[in-house]
């Protein structure tokens, strides 16, 4: 297990559309280990892979610092609502922003054994799974921030 680098804003990495993941093997179970823990020592509460460099479809979210979800190929299946908040970025250092993101979704992934899961998000859950998932096709929150002279 290991604390991988985060990628900071500016590197083109970060901008790539992720590739799906294909093999359920020890290196994705590597990956996703080592992702949650470099998620935790910098205090975050979501991490996706292109962040660690990474440029496939797998994401981990902890919003409590209890549950931890490994989401591979995951997909936002319904979306419902409307929430308007703060929202940071382990890759965009020492700044928040205001983005408005559904207030509930639906979303269908593979676990790291490659078994198809669903998860029911909403409210901080659900708005960290939409800023993960943007990350796999190159988002950033940045993208979407709602500026104070657009209010
Ligand atoms: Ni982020």
């Amino acid at each position: 297990m290991a604390i991988r680098n985060i990628v900071k804003i500016g590197n083109d990495v970060l901008r790539e559309h992720c590739k799906p993941v294909e093999k359920f093997d020890d290196r994705l179970a590597t990956l996703l280990t080592d992702m949650t823990e470099t998620m935790f020592k910098a205090n975050g509460v979501g991490l996706a892979a292109p962040q660690v460099g990474i440029l496939k479809r797998a994401v981990v979210i902890s919003v409590d610092g209890e549950t931890i979800y490994e989401m591979v190929n995951p997909v936002i299946k319904k979306k419902s609502g409307s929430q308007v908040g703060e929202e940071g970025c382990l890759s965009v250092p020492g700044r928040y922003g205001v983005v408005e993101r559904p207030k509930k979704v639906v979303a269908e992934y593979y676990d790291r054994n490659g078994n198809k899961q669903t998860l029911y998000a909403s409210g901080l859950l659900a708005r960290a799974v939409c800023h993960e998932l943007d990350h796999l096709d190159g988002i950033l929150y940045v993208d979407k921030e709602i500026k104070e002279s657009e209010n």
